[in-house]
């Protein structure tokens, strides 16, 4: 199986946009066709288009009325972006601990972390695996909180037989070039509840009156803004909108999505395949209720092998493997976060000790690239890695 990145389909809407001049009357037409689309693939009503899967999370927090020093509970072990766009909304993130077989947020761990300031919880699918969303959902619902699925890494993944990102009250997701869906930069946020979906919109679009007046399709009336008048607007935004250009080879790559999950799902077998006898590399746990969408394909290093991550990566890249990852640091040990104090309210302390299971699966955890478009060329990186694993004894 060989698929082109970017192929007939992005070039053909590339050339439209090219074609519309940036004339402004036409200039939302391939993002309107983009969250069109986009909303009827994962079967809600609202899809607003965004410049990154950051300012995504941002817009969602600050629709959803999360207030300065208000607390939104995100996972440790994920990209920055979850806590950063807490952080962006002026609210405190609250780390609780993952769950040591699948890695993703802990339901227990979240309940330890509520308290009365507790506004959202960001659930992340990590790698393309849902954490225990209707555990989840079933806590938020008790608490009244917001739940916005971080969904940037998992595109058709299901949990018990929903679509990752139709099951929170909102989702986000990124098509950053690593991304089952890339238009280099580009963002995306669904959700089913059209209040949101308008503040959504609002935020994301400078507060433009008229932009918010159409929670599914943020088309400016050129006749409304030519009257002296005129107020524009009626909220403080930020200009967030996805540009045509991306939109364009956004929409493409949709059209194309399932071969790209199917890719991905094939690459991910094949690792799977070259590990299946071996007693120290654990994958993330995937039950039954589950499908995985393998942004990438991790692997836990056991704690006992008389090697290091580094002797393990060397080995490998000599035997012909590439694209192969530690994880993140943890969040709140980045320099950035690390020991500050970056809320007068801020009660948890962003320094070792505050998510055991976290720190210590993070330092394992070997993270293999599955966006390969020739299948052939994955299989050769799968024996690489079968090779590996006899050099240091399966
Ligand atoms: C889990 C997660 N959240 C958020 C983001 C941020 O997305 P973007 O890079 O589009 O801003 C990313 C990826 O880049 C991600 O992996």
């Amino acid at each position: 199986m060989i698929l082109e990145r970017i192929g007939k389909k992005e070039k053909e809407y590339v050339r439209q946009v090219l074609a519309s001049q940036f004339r402004s009357s036409a200039g939302s037409e391939m993002t309107g066709r983009l969250e069109a689309a986009f909303a009827a693939r994962f079967g809600v009503d609202y899809a607003v288009s965004f410049i990154n899967g950051t300012a995504t999370l941002h817009a969602a927090l600050a629709a959803a009325g999360v207030q300065p020093g208000d607390e939104v509970i995100v996972p440790p072990l994920t990209m920055a972006s979850t806590a950063f766009a807490v952080l962006h909304a002026d609210a405190i993130p609250v780390f609780a601990d993952v769950d040591p077989g699948t890695w993703t947020l802990s339901p227990e761990s979240i309940k330890r972390e509520i308290t009365a300031k507790t506004r959202a919880i960001i659930p992340v699918s990590l790698y393309g695996l849902a954490p225990d969303m209707p555990a989840i959902m079933e806590i938020a619902a008790r608490h009244n909180l917001f739940v916005l699925e971080d969904a940037a890494q998992c595109f058709l993944g299901f949990c018990h037989g929903r679509v990752v990102g139709s099951i929170g009250h909102a989702a986000s997701f990124s098509f950053q070039s690593s991304k089952h869906l890339a238009s280099g930069e580009g963002g995306m946020i669904i959700t089913a509840n059209r209040e949101l979906a308008l503040r959504i919109r609002r935020f994301n679009s400078l507060g433009y009156k008229a932009v918010g007046g159409a929670a599914a399709h943020g088309k400016i009336c050129k006749e409304m803004i030519q009257e002296p008048g005129y107020e524009r607007h009626a909220s403080v935004g930020w200009n967030y909108r996805m540009p045509e250009l991306c939109a364009a080879v956004a929409l493409a790559q949709l059209e194309r999505i399932d071969d790209f999950v199917e890719m991905r799902r094939s690459v991910a077998g094949l690792f799977a395949e070259a590990i299946k006898d071996c007693s120290w590399l654990t994958p993330q746990r995937v039950t039954a209720d589950y499908q995985h969408a393998y942004w990438s394909y991790a692997l836990r290093l056991g704690e006992d092998v008389p090697f290091s991550w580094q002797e393990f990566r060397d080995k490998y890249s000599e035997l012909g493997g590439d694209g192969i990852y530690g994880a993140w640091q943890l969040t709140y040990l980045e320099p950035a976060l690390r020991g500050l104090r970056l809320h007068p309210d801020q009660s948890q302390q962003f320094s070792q000790g505050l998510c055991p299971v976290a720190e210590a699966l993070q330092p394992r955890l070997l993270q293999f690239k599955t966006n390969y478009f020739d299948l052939d060329l994955a299989g050769r990186k799968a024996d690489a890695l079968q090779a590996t694993i006899s050099f240091f004894g399966a």
